[in-house]
């Protein structure tokens, strides 16, 4: 039988938490993506060691060795082409890309965005919810266009925002559906279930959860 997953490149900076459950989902042998290479900017990145571990193929392109972001996105070209790379997933990836990288992948790259877009683009986003008391925050997946964390959405995961809330335990809270969202982003994306309609991303919603998310939480007897 031909296989028909989509040769996947996870693109990483540093810790790889979401590469690596990506790598779980892809597993399963049913999974629509297969991930064919693990690419980083910091040759010191953690996640790398763990995509030696699991037998992934990996890539280290350095960018301060390279003058400018073409020649440093030339190599990557390079690598993705070199493991023939159909899709590929931005995990913890922090550098910016040229917008003659990201239309040559267009609908072809996604990115992990710890907010719910088109809120909090850019860094420090657990801080500036907090900052500005926001009850719901979260994750959103979304395919890469030029301009940053603005592409169509593809899943988000919403999660309430506590009072004792500090940047880190909202992060980790929202680190934990980032682990659920990315993968099942990619699995629809992999297997052609979704279409890009102007800045909507359509038929990506097998089953409707009824239940709203409302913060503060209602009381029992008003709750549904
Ligand atoms: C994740 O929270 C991801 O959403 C964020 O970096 C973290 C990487 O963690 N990405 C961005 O901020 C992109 N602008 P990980 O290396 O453990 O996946």
């Amino acid at each position: 039988m031909r296989n028909t997953r989509r040769r996947t490149a996870i693109l990483i900076s540093g810790r790889g938490s979401n590469m690596a459950s990506l790598v779980a989902a892809a597993r399963h042998h049913d999974f629509p993506a297969d991930i064919a290479l693990v690419l980083s900017n910091r040759p010191d990145a953690p996640g790398l060691d763990y995509a030696k571990e699991h037998n992934i193929a990996t890539a280290a392109v350095d960018h301060k060795i390279y003058v400018g972001r073409e020649s440093f996105e030339a190599v990557m070209q390079q690598m993705l082409e070199m493991h023939r790379i159909d899709l590929i997933c931005l995990a913890g990836f922090m550098r910016l890309l040229t917008p003659s990288f990201t239309q040559r992948w267009q609908g072809r790259m996604l990115n992990i965005h710890p907010a719910l877009l088109p809120s909090y683009k850019g860094l420090h986003t657990h801080e500036r919810a907090l900052a500005d008391g926001v009850k719901i925050h979260g994750c959103t997946v979304h395919f890469v266009v030029p301009e940053m964390d603005s592409g169509p959405i593809i899943a988000q995961a919403a999660v309430p925002v506590l009072d004792s809330d500090t940047a880190d335990t909202l992060a980790s809270r929202v680190l934990a559906q980032e682990h659920v969202i990315y993968p099942r982003a990619l699995e629809m994306v992999a297997s052609g279930r979704v279409h890009i309609e102007g800045h909507r991303v359509l038929g990506a919603c097998p089953r409707v959860e009824h239940a709203p998310l409302v913060v503060p939480a209602l009381d029992e007897e008003e709750d549904g």
